[in-house]
C-alpha cells in the first residue's frame, strides 16, 4: 500500500505542475493540451468580456495573456481592417496559435512593446493572479491606452478561487476591493460587474 504521505506528495506535485502550466504554459503539453483546456474552461467568462469589449471595425484591441487564443479568433474578423493584437509571456502560446489574422508579441505584461496611446481597448482575462507586480502592469496598460480607452479585466474572485487547490500553488488572489484600489491607483476609473457567481469583470476607463 502506498503510504499516505507519498500519495499526498504526488498529488501536490501534480497540482504544482498544473498550476505552473496555467501561469505560463510550456512545451508540447502547453501548446496541445493547455491551449484547448483554457479555451474551453474559460469560455463563458471570455464571452462575457467580449460582450463588454463590443468590438467595432477598426478598433485597436490587445489581449494581454491570450492563452489558447479564443478571444483573438473571435475578435479578428470583427475589427477589420484593424488587426487584433496579442501579448503572451509563453512561447508555447505564441507558437501554438500560429499565423492568423492577428499580431502576436512574446512579451511581459509589465513591459508592453507598444508606444503610448496605441489601443482603444486592453483586455486581459485570468491573468492578474500571475503578475508579480500588478501596479506595474496596470501602469503599462494605462500608458498604451488612448485617453478614454478601456481596460476590460476578467478574473475569478478570491472567495471562489481559494477553494480550488490549484490556486494554492503560486496564485495571487484578489477581492473586488483590492482590484478597485489597484485600478484607481493606476489612474483608471473602475466599475466591477459580476457576469456569473464568482466571476468578475473590472472595466477601467483611462482618465
Ligand atoms: C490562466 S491563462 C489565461 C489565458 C486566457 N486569457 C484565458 O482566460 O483563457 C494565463 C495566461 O497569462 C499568461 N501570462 C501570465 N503572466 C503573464 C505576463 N506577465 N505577461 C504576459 N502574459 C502572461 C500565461 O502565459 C497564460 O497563457
Amino acid at each position: 500500500m502506498i503510504p499516505l504521505a507519498l500519495a499526498a506528495g504526488f498529488v501536490a506535485l501534480l497540482l504544482a505542475l498544473l498550476a505552473r502550466q496555467l501561469g505560463r504554459p510550456s512545451g508540447w503539453f502547453g501548446r496541445r493540451v493547455m491551449a484547448s483546456l483554457l479555451n474551453a474552461g474559460n469560455r463563458e467568462l471570455l464571452d462575457s468580456v467580449l460582450e463588454i469589449v463590443a468590438p467595432t471595425p477598426g478598433a485597436r484591441i490587445v489581449d494581454v495573456g491570450f492563452g489558447g487564443g479564443y478571444t483573438l479568433r473571435r475578435l479578428a474578423p470583427l475589427v477589420r481592417p484593424a488587426r487584433v493584437t496579442g501579448v503572451e509571456i509563453s512561447e508555447a502560446m505564441v507558437s501554438g496559435l500560429g499565423d492568423g489574422d492577428y499580431d502576436l508579441h512574446l512579451a511581459d505584461a509589465a513591459a508592453l512593446p507598444f508606444p503610448a496611446a496605441s489601443f482603444d481597448v486592453v483586455l486581459s482575462v485570468n491573468t492578474i493572479y500571475f503578475w508579480p507586480d500588478p501596479a506595474r502592469v496596470l501602469a503599462e496598460v494605462r500608458r498604451v491606452l488612448v485617453p478614454g480607452g478601456r481596460l476590460v479585466l476578467g478574473y475569478r474572485s478570491r472567495a471562489v478561487l481559494q477553494l480550488n487547490p490549484l490556486t494554492w500553488f503560486g496564485f495571487r488572489l484578489y477581492d473586488d476591493r483590492r482590484v478597485g484600489q489597484l485600478l484607481a491607483a493606476a489612474g483608471v476609473d473602475c466599475e466591477i460587474r459580476t457576469p456569473r457567481s464568482g466571476e468578475r469583470i473590472a472595466i477601467g476607463t483611462k482618465r
